[in-house]
């Protein structure tokens, strides 16, 4: 039988959060290879939440995937045949296929990774895009000092668990917010934060006053709405908000009314957004910083690995409802690595 190429597309752009019915799978042909493509087939798909802003036509900082089309993603492949003399069959490569097995384009559009220096996986993860948006995150825009003290949302995610640990190492204070008491204790326990607080049992503004006993000097926001507003309450004078998501209004049908942003204004803060796809050029230093702090182990990080392409609509709609614990990722195909 012929391979085909199994695809999951955008079927219908959801209102208010995803549904499977969003999503089509489909076996489609394989792709042709041209003159300087390389053939390659999907070992991670990374899923991520910024996957819900391209599903709507609405205006962002990014074109929509068309009604139709394949779903965009980050993805670690092996390649299988390459009419480019830079690659050959076996080579490990991360880029931007989607969700698919298999993808054929230029070898430029590649990054070659040494399986060697570190799991393949992490290069969409730890060692990805969403390590280089903590990084940049923290450090450029935070520019955090020892003894100040972190507040990170979504702590126990790809991002946050990431933005804590080079906290820590900066000298900071880590104070982490997440949604459930076994996320907050690997918060603490496993990733060496001070403190977590819980967001949907916790009494947020003093538990937030217990965990930061010297306020916050950065807060690192990933979710928006209620969290921002109790953090906006512990904010010292000249704090810094690098404002990196805010998933928690990603599936809203109105515009929220927003946090009261006087605090801001009476403690001289600044709050800044970004889009890591802005930063490429801090890729270098930001391998280059964490990297062996990763082979070292002295950053951890977890993934959750959902087995199979088809099962990748339901664990992208967990990704709102917390289901995830560490960076979110496909397994398509098996590497043996
Ligand atoms: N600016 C950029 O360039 C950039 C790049 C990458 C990521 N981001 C943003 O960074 C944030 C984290 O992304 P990630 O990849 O690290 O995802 P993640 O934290 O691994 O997964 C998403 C987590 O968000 C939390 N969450 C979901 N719905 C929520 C809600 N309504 N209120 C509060 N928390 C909610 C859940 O954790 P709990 O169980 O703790 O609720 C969930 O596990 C997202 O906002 C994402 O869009 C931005």
């Amino acid at each position: 039988m012929e391979p085909m190429n199994r695809q999951i597309r955008l079927k219908s752009r959801p209102v208010g959060m995803p549904a499977p019915a969003d999503f089509d799978a489909v076996d489609a042909p394989m792709p042709a290879v041209r003159d300087g493509d390389v053939l390659r087939r999907t070992i991670y798909l990374s899923l991520d939440p910024y996957m819900r802003g391209r599903m709507s036509d609405a205006p962002s900082y990014a074109a929509p995937v068309a009604v139709g089309d394949v779903m965009c993603g980050h993805t670690v492949s092996e390649v299988v045949d390459s009419r480019d003399p830079t690659f050959r069959p076996g080579d490990l490569v991360t880029g931007y296929d989607g969700w698919q097995q298999y993808a054929a384009s230029p070898g430029k559009q590649l990054r070659r990774l040494d399986p060697a220096a570190a799991p393949i996986s992490t290069a969409i993860g730890v060692l990805g895009m969403p390590g280089l948006t903590a990084f940049v995150g923290l450090v450029d825009i935070g520019q955090p000092k020892a003894g100040e003290t972190v507040v990170v949302s979504a702590a126990c995610g790809a991002v946050g668990s990431i933005v804590g640990q080079l906290a820590k190492i900066r000298g900071c204070r880590a104070v982490g917010i997440a949604g459930s008491g076994d996320k907050c204790r690997s918060v603490v326990e496993e990733l060496g934060f001070d403190a977590c607080v819980n967001y949907k049992t916790d009494d947020l503004v003093p538990a937030l006053q217990a965990a930061c006993p010297s306020g916050a000097d950065i807060y690192f926001e990933n979710v928006g709405g209620a969290v921002l507003e109790a953090v906006l309450r512990v904010i010292n004078r000249g704090a810094r908000i690098p404002l990196c998501g805010l998933i928690s209004e990603y599936n809203a049908t109105e515009n929220a009314a927003g946090p009261n942003l006087r605090p801001l204004l009476v403690h001289r803060a600044m709050i800044k957004g970004f889009i890591v796809s802005d930063h490429a050029d801090r890729f270098p230093a930001f391998l280059e910083e964490v990297g062996p702090l990763v082979r070292d182990k002295r950053i951890k990080y977890r993934e959750h690995i959902v087995e199979g392409l088809d099962a990748a609509p339901a664990a992208l709609i967990g990704l709102f409802e917390g289901r995830n614990f560490g960076k979110m990722l496909v397994r398509v195909a098996d590497s043996g690595r």
